[in-house]
């Protein structure tokens, strides 16, 4: 089954039906929410607001891995992230979309794996972090959707909940990345561990900062929020149609 992990902005899949709610136990504590079992197109998905709905949990204390854990639980193989960032390559002005290949992981304290209790180890490969399968079929529904998206960029994860420097994003921009969220990790790293097909959907909301004159302000991020996850609904649309 196809999952859905909705960022800021998707809290809730309100076009589709809901069909059931899943609450599950997980050995890594408590999720985010329950999982919700909805259909679209006669197709079930299951999806999960990675910040909790109604609350608001920060992207540090974010318990990723029960996220995923019971994601796993309810059926699903096949992983969409929804992710909102900062844009720093040219093509990643505020409402525009990316879907990333690369990584770069900044973020700190956080559980980043499931082999941390001495019982079990494995070195997962992660030199290409996310699935190609599903980046394509991302892909490909969005030129369904005739909405045009980044499809090779650099994701890089910031600890949050504060933005970054001017100086930090020079340096992550040194670094080879073409855009900045803070969610992006460990999720995807955990989604390798669980043997989950995993890959990004990434709106911009505003540019990172020091690449324009202006301050970034929860108002702006709100606009280009609004307006660029009508376009990220319908490429998730078209992708569960199939
Ligand atoms: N930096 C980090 N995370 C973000 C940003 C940003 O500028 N915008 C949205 N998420």
């Amino acid at each position: 089954m196809i999952g859905i992990i909705g960022g800021t902005g998707l809290s809730a899949f309100l076009d589709a039906n809901l069909l059931r709610t899943e609450e599950f136990e997980s050995r890594f504590g408590a999720p985010s929410s329950e999982v919700s079992i909805c259909q679209l197109h006669g197709r079930d998905f299951a999806f999960l607001p990675r910040h909790g709905h109604p609350h608001r949990v920060p992207p540090h204390k974010i318990n990723y891995r029960a996220n995923l854990d019971v994601l796993v639980r309810s059926g699903v193989t096949e992983l969409i992230a929804v992710n909102a960032v900062g844009g720093i390559c040219g093509g990643l002005g505020p409402a525009q979309i990316a879907i990333p290949d690369q990584i770069l992981d900044y973020t700190y304290g956080r559980e980043h794996t499931i082999y941390d209790d001495g019982s079990a180890l494995d070195h997962v490969d992660f030199s290409f972090p996310y699935s190609g399968k599903v980046r394509e079929n991302l892909a490909s529904a969005a030129s369904r959707a005739n909405i045009s998206v980044l499809t090779s960029a650099v994701y890089a994860a910031t600890q949050g909940p504060r933005l970054e420097t001017a100086a930090e994003i020079s340096k992550i921009r040194r670094d080879g990345a073409d855009m900045v969220g803070m969610t992006g990790m460990p999720e995807a790293a955990l989604a390798r561990e669980m043997g989950v097909e995993y890959a990004c959907i990434a709106l911009s909301v505003n540019w990172a900062a020091g690449l324009t004159d202006e301050l970034i302000t929860m108002h702006d991020i709100e606009e280009a929020l609004a307006a660029g996850m009508k376009d990220v609904k319908k490429i998730l649309a078209c992708y569960i149609q199939g």
